[in-house]
């Protein structure tokens, strides 16, 4: 089994590398590829690591050989937001890479999972969904946008404010991947299996800081981008976990995923999701949403109809102009 990393010697694509050498199942082949000179060098150094995951790093035109024979394609390819920029601001660049790395996917291994954290997620797993469409080989269960994050923030803020172990916290985070589109059902938080009670302004304000999580880091780097260590440990066990799952170790995880017809929600959203051989392989419901978490739900609606909306015309309009 081969993963691909497109993106790999970015803030994010080198450390995520680095934890799928140390984690992926022993003889899985892991392809690095960016355009940066630097990633066959990535991989040599990674490859000191002794564990019997095989490295491979790829540059420049060598995209084909990256992606052939390969059965999961995660892209942290593109640009990253500095202080002052929303996810939507990357927009207009990433769409475009993410546009022509999913038809390199096409081409050479149509058949591969493909996960995406480049931003904004919102519209750009919409973006491939369109492009896999024209290209008559779209399938929902393997396309996904990684929101893993959200849940790994919201774990840390609730167990922080409530004195738990990190470890033993549960909280949702459903809808999308910016700002108020990020919805963390605080109303279902566990510890060890017991409902953590919230008070109404201990919701808003975790609400609040799992939503704004993102732009807290960003300013933080002031200048130096955005979360790349949190992200990478976090995008490694969610890629490691549905890698399993497609070797037959099925998983459930959070990640934006095409909704169920008839679900009332967006064409996209993030959802709880049971990962199996082929990928998604149910979208599991929300569960009950407390008053406030069903108020903000219709809030998201348009936004995310909006942005989802934004990723179609944006292909069509390249098809247009082609
Ligand atoms: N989903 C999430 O939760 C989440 C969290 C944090 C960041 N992000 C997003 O992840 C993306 C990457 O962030 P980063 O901090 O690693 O950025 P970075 O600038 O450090 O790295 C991006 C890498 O992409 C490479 N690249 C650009 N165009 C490419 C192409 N066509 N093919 C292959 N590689 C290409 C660059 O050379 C660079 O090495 C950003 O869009 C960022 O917003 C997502």
């Amino acid at each position: 089994m081969k993963l691909t990393l497109l993106g790999a010697a970015g803030g994010i694509g080198q450390t995520l590398a680095l934890l799928l050498k140390l984690n992926l199942p022993a003889e899985s082949e892991l392809a690095l590829y960016d355009i940066s000179p630097v990633t066959p060098g990535v991989a040599v150094d990674i490859s000191h690591i002794p564990s019997a995951v095989k490295v491979k790093g790829y540059a420049g035109d060598d995209l084909d050989k990256a992606l052939e024979d390969a059965h999961m394609v995660l892209i942290t390819a593109g640009l990253a937001r500095k202080p002052g920029m929303t996810r939507a601001d990357l927009f207009n660049i990433n769409a475009g890479i993410i546009k022509n790395l999913v038809e390199k996917v096409a081409e050479i291994c149509p058949k591969a999972c493909i996960g995406i954290v480049t931003n904004p997620v919102n519209t750009l797993v919409p973006i491939a969904a369109q492009v896999l469409r024209n290209k008559g080989i779209y399938d929902k269960r393997k396309l996904f946008g990684v929101t893993t994050l959200d849940v790994v923030r919201a774990k840390s803020f609730v167990s922080e404010l409530k004195h738990q172990n990190p470890t033993t916290v549960k909280v949702p985070v459903v809808g999308g991947h910016s700002g108020p589109t990020i919805l963390p059902l605080l109303s279902q938080a566990l510890s060890r299996g017991l409902k953590i009670e919230l008070r109404k302004e201990e919701i808003e304000y975790l609400t609040h800081r799992i939503q704004n999580a993102g732009t807290e880091v960003v300013e933080a780097k002031a200048g130096g981008g955005s979360a790349t260590l949190s992200m990478a440990e976090s995008g490694a066990r969610f890629a490691i976990a549905v890698f399993k799952a497609l070797l037959g170790d099925g998983c459930v995880r959070y990640a934006y995923v095409q909704t169920p017809e008839g679900s009332g929600l967006p064409e996209f959203f993030a959802c709880q999701v049971r990962f199996g051989l082929e990928g998604v392989e149910e979208v599991l419901p929300l569960g009950e949403l407390s008053a406030y978490e069903k108020a903000k739900l219709q809030e998201i609606d348009s936004i995310l109809r909006d942005d989802i909306q934004k990723g179609l015309d944006f292909v069509n309009n390249e098809s247009e102009k082609a």
